[in-house]
């Protein structure tokens, strides 16, 4: 059965060339989960639902986050991330072998990113099975959409959080078997990065991805000393993103790789041509102290990129905040290191958190025909300016970004089903 109805309001969109589009009261119209049209026509004989004064926008695209680290997400920012991980994140991530306390905490989790701006994600859960399995099904009853990995882990790591190899392939295959009907949320292969996996379980894991057709998500380059001991651990590798290519896990699937702070000049054209997304994290690079990505220059190589959070070495679920944490960082990077790198602005940043990451899930992230309908309702009325009346829709999602971002959103539709 056809299912059609409109939302009515202030609707925004990025279009391809990067620029914004308006529509002020408007109705964005949907069809069976899907983009029809924006017309200013009240329509005939469909529900419509009144957000008069409200921003209508496409939802915010969360490229990469832990969902095990958010219990924990804005405290232990002291330390760069070898020693952040091994005394904070690896401890919290262990308690997801206990089934009870993984429930309690992925249910606060997937409690706080319905009412978040996010509506897809691609995210870490941890090396248990079971716990990730729980994630999955909360998070696909949610009516959220997304990729979700149970991480592999097989050396390097502590005792409690390690896998046997071959446990760890089986897990790995039972997982997605497991998934199997899932509509909205779909695995995805989790190495966590070179330094927790062992030779035999990179090739193992790469084996599955390119059998199965199943994405691929890790960290690159994202802290000095851990470039280093990559180094170390894969001495043929020209550079990180070589050892991810030398096992075959880079790009030969749909591959997002988190962080990519300090990529080397070998590394831009091996990231475009293998169509790596890059999920920027701009939060977390500065709380870990891991540097500043050189955003602007993956641009200009046309490396893909979206924007994350990587809670909790973010602190924020916000992906209104992350977009002024992209522009404040790259700013920093074009005033200290590069006057060549241009900052970001606000509608190129809106553009690859939205359109451009959107291109890794389908015919997401805009309001163009046939697109899914992937919705989020601002109410930016409590805005407090005497300006509020003369600012464009773009300069009031601009203002509410900087201004209010973390803020419950009012309403929120995935494939044209209402989640909020
Ligand atoms: N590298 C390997 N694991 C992690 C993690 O949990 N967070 C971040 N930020 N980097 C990582
Ligand atoms: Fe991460």
């Amino acid at each position: 059965m056809e299912e059609r109805f409109a939302l009515f309001g202030d609707i925004i969109h990025s279009e391809r060339d990067r620029t914004f589009k308006e529509f002020r009261d408007s109705y964005l119209m949907i069809r069976n989960g899907r983009v029809e049209k924006i017309t200013k026509e009240r329509p005939e004989g469909v529900e419509v639902h009144d957000y008069r004064g409200m921003l209508i926008i496409p939802g915010l695209i969360d490229m990469h986050l832990h969902a095990p680290q958010y219990q924990y997400a804005g405290l232990f920012m002291d330390e760069e991330l070898l020693d952040w991980l091994n005394h904070h994140t690896f401890p919290e991530e262990g308690k997801y072998a206990d089934i009870e306390y993984a429930e309690r905490a992925y249910g606060i989790f997937t409690e706080d990113i319905v009412k978040s701006e996010t509506t897809r994600f691609s995210l870490f859960a941890t090396i248990h099975e079971d716990a990730s399995l729980l994630l999955a099904r909360m998070l696909e009853d949610s009516g959220l959409a997304g990729y979700i990995g149970k991480v592999n882990m097989d050396r390097n790591s502590p005792d409690y959080l390690k896998e046997d190899t071959s446990e760890s392939i089986r897990r790995t295959l039972s997982f997605i078997e497991e998934m199997k009907d899932f509509k909205n949320v779909m695995p995805i292969i989790t190495p966590r990065f070179i330094p927790s996996c062992s030779n035999r379980l990179l090739e193992a894991l790469s084996n599955i991805s390119r059998e199965m057709h199943i994405p691929v998500q890790s960290h690159l380059d994202e802290n000095l000393s851990e470039i280093e001991w990559v180094r170390e651990l894969v001495p043929e590798s020209r550079n990180y993103a070589d050892a991810y290519a030398h096992f075959h896990l880079l790009g030969e699937e749909k591959t997002i790789m988190a962080h990519v702070v300090w990529p080397g000049e070998d590394e831009y054209p091996l990231l475009k041509n293998k169509n790596v997304f890059v999920a920027h994290s701009p939060s977390s690079n500065s709380n870990l102290s891991s540097g500043i990505a050189p955003v602007r220059k993956m641009l200009e190589a046309g490396i893909n990129i979206g924007l994350a959070t990587d809670l909790a070495g973010g602190s924020s679920m916000s992906m209104l905040k992350m977009l002024t944490h992209a522009i404040e960082v790259s700013k920093l990077y074009y005033r200290l290191k590069d006057e060549s790198a241009q900052p970001l602005t606000f509608r190129e940043a809106f553009y690859i958190a939205t359109r451009m990451a959107g291109t890794f899930f389908g015919k997401v992230g805009a309001f163009d025909e046939d697109f899914d309908a992937d919705v989020i309702v601002l109410d930016t009325s409590s805005i407090h300016t005497t300006l509020y009346d003369e600012l464009s829709l773009s300069e009031r999602l601009e203002l509410y970004s900087y201004r209010a971002s973390g803020r419950p959103v009012k309403a929120k539709f995935v494939k044209g089903r209402k989640v909020l």
